[in-house]
């Protein structure tokens, strides 16, 4: 039966979350207690209605129905509105394109991030670890986020950019990009569409920010146009990436938007990945202490791992997942719903904005056991039944799912290991540390110091 028939079929409303008030809706709720609430609407079922202030839109509080959306019927379920404005930011990369489109650009870019790349960048993730957590001070607190966030964007450009400019590239991109995250996160949820129009200092600040970083990437690419670099970094592979079937390439536009888009993926969301890492760590004392018996056992030195090595630390990997699952980087997200339609047995009217909350599927006790502890043992085989493999999707699923996923892997792997290799953590106040921040999850007041190794 198709879609539209099912939808006609089952005329159901979902319930509405409770607590709504006319013109505001549930804003008081999301902008005050809005983890609790978006965990708090799984018990008025499946899908509920949610007011985001006079707009309403379907929560979808089930891992099935989310699989639904994003694999099966992906067609019908295309970027919702918070991509469709960033699109005015990012240009036409991988993030905000839909459809054929998304599609022939995901075939070309896919490729640069495949295993087998892997080898490259993690050299240039080794160095950069070693470069930077051995320049954080050791008596003092530390506010990690913005470390990692500093540590992301430096191995992401160097990966993007080997060349000689990779040296500025990294103090352009360190300056350029926090403001561009800003403006499209500002902008996203900005339902009028006004701010960005009127004549405020911000804005010209952003426009010439964004100009900046245009011209700069611009320059790369014909000077490796020029030089013909070929595949010896992620611009000269993404420069060279050619559609098999129908010999096309990146035109030099989309090479742009692209880096932007890479640029913009992989910095906060690693950062806050290693950061939720860091909390548990600082906050399990004995967990740590195993984390680092196994990096003793595999690196050489305590040099960081190299990419055969991070396929070693078995239980490294399980923590890092155990922050992914506790703390998923991109917590909220959103689809348009394309033609009426039905999910859970209600309808879901054409043009409706559905939205999802990866922090509040992680955290649903009939998904996994004690949702709320951190314990990377329940993902060990023998305990299969502590965890649904299926509804652990901090990567997102379907035809948008994450291509950096290996990538941020590797990295929060290498650094983590590196850390438990040749430093204590110690957090400072950790209880008072909670997760915040409306699309990313943010660990709010995340402080650690991270004296020299103790001996055992
Ligand atoms: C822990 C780190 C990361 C997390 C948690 C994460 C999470 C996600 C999620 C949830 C999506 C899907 C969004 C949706 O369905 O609407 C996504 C897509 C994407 N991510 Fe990541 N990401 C991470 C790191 C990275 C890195 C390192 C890169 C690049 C080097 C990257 C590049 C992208 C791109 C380009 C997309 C869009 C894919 C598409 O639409 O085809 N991400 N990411």
């Amino acid at each position: 039966m198709s879609i539209t028939a099912r939808a006609k079929q089952q005329s159901k409303r979902p319930p509405r979350a409770p607590a709504w008030l006319p013109l505001i809706g549930h804003g008081r709720q999301l902008l005050r207690h809005r983890l609790r609430f978006l965990r708090e609407a799984r018990a008025y079922g499946p899908v509920v209605r949610v007011g985001l202030g006079p707009m309403e839109t379907y929560l979808v509080n089930d891992h099935r129905l989310l699989h639904r959306m994003l694999v099966a019927e992906a067609a019908q379920f295309p970027r919702g509105v918070h991509f469709r404005k960033a699109r005015a930011v990012v240009g036409d990369g991988l993030v905000t394109a839909d459809g054929a489109a998304h599609r022939r650009q995901r075939r070309l870019v896919l490729p640069v991030f495949s295993r087998k790349r892997m080898h490259g960048y993690s050299d240039v993730m080794r160095h950069a670890a070693v470069e930077r957590i051995a320049s954080l001070p050791y008596d003092r607190p530390i506010e990690l986020k913005a470390e990692f966030v500093s540590l992301a964007i430096t191995i992401a450009t160097r990966a993007l950019f080997s060349s000689d400019r990779g040296i500025d590239a990294v103090s352009i991109v360190k300056r350029t990009l926090p403001v561009i995250t800003r403006a499209v996160s500002m902008r996203a949820m900005d339902p009028t569409g006004l701010v960005e129009h009127l004549p405020l200092p911000v804005n010209r600040h952003f426009d010439a920010i964004m100009q900046e970083m245009y011209g700069f990437i611009d320059e790369m690419i014909a000077s490796y146009r020029r030089t013909e670099q070929t595949g010896v970094d992620l611009l000269s592979l993404l420069m060279l990436s050619t559609d098999e079937d129908t010999g096309r390439s990146l035109t030099d536009r989309e090479v742009r938007d692209e880096v932007i888009t890479i640029l913009l993926s992989s910095a906060e969301t690693t950062a806050l990945a290693m950061s939720w890492c860091c909390h548990e760590l600082g906050r399990h004392p004995e967990v740590f202490e195993a984390v680092r018996a196994e990096v003793d056992r595999v690196l050489t030195d305590g040099e960081p791992p190299t990419h055969e090595q991070l396929g070693e630390l078995a239980l490294t990997r399980r923590v890092v997942k155990e922050a992914l699952r506790l703390y998923p980087p991109t917590s909220f997200l959103s689809r348009t719903c394309r033609e009426d339609a039905e999910l859970g047995g209600y309808h879901i009217p054409a043009g409706s904005t559905i939205v999802y909350s990866l922090y509040a599927q992680h955290r649903d006790p009939r998904l996994f056991t004690d949702p709320d502890t951190f314990d990377p043992d329940r993902w060990l085989p023998e305990r299969s039944g502590d965890a649904t493999p299926e509804a652990f999707m901090p990567f997102g699923e379907g035809v948008h799912r994450c291509i950096g996923e290996q990538f941020a892997w590797a990295e929060a792997m290498t650094s983590i290991a590196f850390i438990a290799a040749h430093r204590d953590l110690r957090p400072v106040n950790s209880d008072a540390v909670r997760p915040t921040g409306t699309v990313m999850l943010e660990p709010h007041g995340l402080s650690v110091v991270m004296p020299r190794r103790q001996p055992a």
